[in-house]
Formats: C-alpha cells, sequence, structure tokens
C-alpha cells in the first residue's frame, strides 16, 4: 500500500471531480474497446471459463439457490444490477488494457503491476456480480441484461479513476435503493447478497481514493440514490441503440443536466445548464428548483438564480452550501418541478425533470 500511497501523493492532484450525465462526444472504438463476448467467455462463460474467473476473482459464485419467488419490482432490481455491473466490467477491461499497454497517460511507473493486478480481480469480481445477477434473471425466468456498446470520457489514468471513483458512489447510493425495494416487496432472501456486494463495491472506492491522494472513508454514512438516476447515468457511456435488451428494464430516464462549475469544498454559487425545449415550462426560476441529495440526509433545495436564456440553453445558478451540511462525497444535483420539501430521494426522482448531476468533493 505504501508504494500506491506515496505515487499518489507525488503525481496526483485532483481533488474534487464531476461528471454530469450529459452525453459525451462519441469517438470511434479503439482496439482495446471490450468486445464482448470477453476472451475469458463473459457473459456466458463455460464451466472452465467460469473456474478461471472465480480464481481471478479470489472467490466464488453463491452456490446457494436464489429464493423460490420473487416481485416484479425485485426483478427491475436484478436487472439494473445487471446492467451496472456489465457496464463496469467493459469499463474495467478497457482500463486493464491501457495499462497493460502503457498506452500514453497510463503508465504508472513503480506502482504499476500493483495497481495493475488489483484491477484484473476487480474485472472478475464485477463479472461475478453480474453473472450472479443475470443468473437469478434466468432463474426466474428473465431474459438477462446483454452488454452494450460503450464509450468512456477518458483517456488517462487518473480521470479514469476519478470517473470509476464517481460511479461507484453512484452504485454505493442505489444499492440501498435495491435493498430497501427489496424489502418493502418481500424479497428479503436477496438482501443478504447485495449487502455483500455494497461492502465490496466500498472497498474499492477506498483504494480509487487512495489512488486519488484522497481519504479512504469519505464520510460516516454514504450519500443514497434511486435506481432512475443510476439507470440514467449508466446511459450517459452507452452508445445510443446499443443495448440489445434496456427497454426491459422499466425505469425512468431524465434529461441531461450539466455541471459548469468545479465544485469545491466551500458554501458559494455554481453554475448549470440544461435543455430549455425539455424542461415543460419557461417559467424556469418559479416552477423549477435545484436539489441536491448528500448522506442520508433530507435533500436540499435551492431557487435557481439569475437565469439566462440563450437558443434552447438555460443557464442558471444555485446556491451550494457545503458549511451547513458538510456536503463532502458525492452529492447529487436535480433540477426539480416545485419547490419542495421533499422527504427523500425518491420523492426528488418523482418530480425529476434533469438529472443527476454528479458532484464529488
Ligand atoms: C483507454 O484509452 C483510450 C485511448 O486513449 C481511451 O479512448 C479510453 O477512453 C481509455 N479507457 C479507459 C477506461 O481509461
Amino acid at each position: 500500500m505504501r508504494s500506491v500511497f506515496s505515487i499518489a501523493v507525488a503525481g496526483l492532484s485532483l481533488t474534487s471531480s464531476l461528471v454530469s450525465a450529459a452525453p459525451v462526444a462519441k469517438r470511434d472504438g479503439f482496439p482495446g474497446g471490450a468486445v464482448f463476448p470477453l476472451a475469458d467467455g463473459f457473459p456466458t462463460p463455460n464451466t472452465d471459463q467460469l473456474n478461471t474467473i472465480q480464481k481471478q476473482a479470489f472467490g466464488t459464485l453463491p452456490n446457494g439457490p436464489p429464493p423460490a419467488t420473487i416481485s416484479t419490482d425485485g426483478l427491475t432490481n436484478l436487472k439494473l444490477i445487471a446492467l451496472n455491473e456489465v457496464f463496469e466490467v467493459a469499463f474495467f477491461t478497457e482500463l486493464v488494457y491501457n495499462l497493460t499497454n502503457k498506452l500514453p497517460g497510463y503508465d504508472l511507473d513503480y506502482a504499476h503491476d500493483f495497481v495493475t493486478d488489483t484491477l484484473k480481480a476487480v474485472i472478475a469480481q464485477e463479472e461475478l456480480h453480474a453473472l450472479n445477477a443475470n443468473g437469478a434473471l434466468a432463474h426466474f425466468n428473465a431474459a438477462p441484461i446483454q452488454p452494450c456498446k460503450y464509450n468512456f470520457p477518458v483517456s488517462k489514468f487518473q480521470d479514469a479513476i476519478s470517473l470509476a471513483a464517481t460511479f461507484t458512489d453512484v452504485v454505493l447510493g442505489t444499492l440501498q435503493d435495491v435493498n430497501q425495494i427489496f424489502a418493502k416487496n418481500g424479497d428479503d432472501g436477496l438482501v443478504r447478497g447485495v449487502s455483500s456486494v455494497i461492502g465490496q463495491e466500498g472497498e474499492q472506492e477506498g483504494f480509487y481514493h487512495v489512488l486519488q491522494n484522497k481519504r479512504p472513508n469519505t464520510l460516516p454514512f454514504l450519500t443514497t440514490s434511486v435506481r432512475d438516476f443510476a439507470f440514467t447515468a449508466i446511459q450517459s457511456f452507452t452508445i445510443p441503440g446499443s443495448c440489445p435488451n434496456i427497454n426491459t428494464i422499466p425505469l425512468k430516464t431524465f434529461q441531461p443536466l450539466n455541471i459548469l462549475s468545479t465544485p469545491t469544498a466551500t458554501t458559494g454559487q455554481l453554475k448549470f445548464s440544461f435543455q430549455a425545449s425539455k424542461a415543460g415550462t419557461t417559467d424556469y426560476a418559479n416552477k423549477l428548483s435545484l436539489v441536491y441529495i448528500n448522506q442520508q440526509n433530507l435533500p436540499v433545495v435551492e431557487k435557481l438564480q439569475d437565469v439566462v436564456v440563450s437558443g434552447d440553453v438555460v443557464t442558471f445558478d444555485a446556491l451550494f452550501p457545503y458549511d451547513q451540511f458538510e456536503m463532502n462525497g458525492l452529492t447529487i444535483a436535480a433540477v426539480v418541478n416545485g419547490a419542495g420539501p421533499f422527504a427523500n430521494a425518491d420523492a426528488v426522482a418523482q418530480a425529476a425533470v434533469f438529472g443527476p448531476g454528479l458532484i464529488e468533493i
């Protein structure tokens, strides 16, 4: 660990990062892009290939049967988990390719082998997460979720790790929602397995923090999220029309919310933009609000200030009340109908039009 931490201190300067759910500029595929099925047989490995994946993951798929029945909402949980885990497999496969081939921006000097080895285990572990969810879907006679084509807006290691930390944080929030929904629908037989994955993703998150010269332990209570926000965020990395059966996942996709400022650990104004014609109103300042979800706190509602409309783009400022709420780690921003108050993240998603804007402090 020591060597990794010192390279973090020496070379890595990102203290906050930000990703919006806006569609990214699309590039042509590059040779290391994940093409499914992968060389190890994923997403449909045979018995020998599965054994190899389990060795590389340093553990096995759960070998007990899933519960006998599942709710409809519980099935949607499994589909979203599969969609997300397959996306993560694609991301880390590409990242390990870039590291293994030491592409420009991906040569880590003396920490190189340790980081690459760890990420190879991450690929296999994410593969098992995906196979577990897709296996449960098959058990319940639902179609397994198939891989899409992806495009990641990064071309150097630091940006890739910052992106990994951000989407892993979204997963850590969304699996809370998944467990809540399993619990509400009597799908208690699936809660223990998902909880084991929350811890596993938390271990990864700590590693990605150290690689960015951040504390591994972010917050006392991690930020929550809801399924629709994760579903929207994942689609910002898929090439439109390339997901064979994403249409079998009955979740909402929001319009993009762009974060134009770089948030820091201070109270101040942040600048955002969205597409005017998607707002459903032209009275932006009075009919819409900007909401932040952070930790396990009540959603924070802020007014849209200094609204400027230019063509089809609405730009505005909103207060980011960092000091009042210690808004570290992940904050999810959304533009919603009305002024709340919103009792929880579900109520925010119910009213949301644009989002999620993903802020990391
Ligand atoms: C890998 O490198 C290529 C070429 O620079 C880049 O386009 C791609 O986004 C990178 N992927 C990751 C996950 O770092």
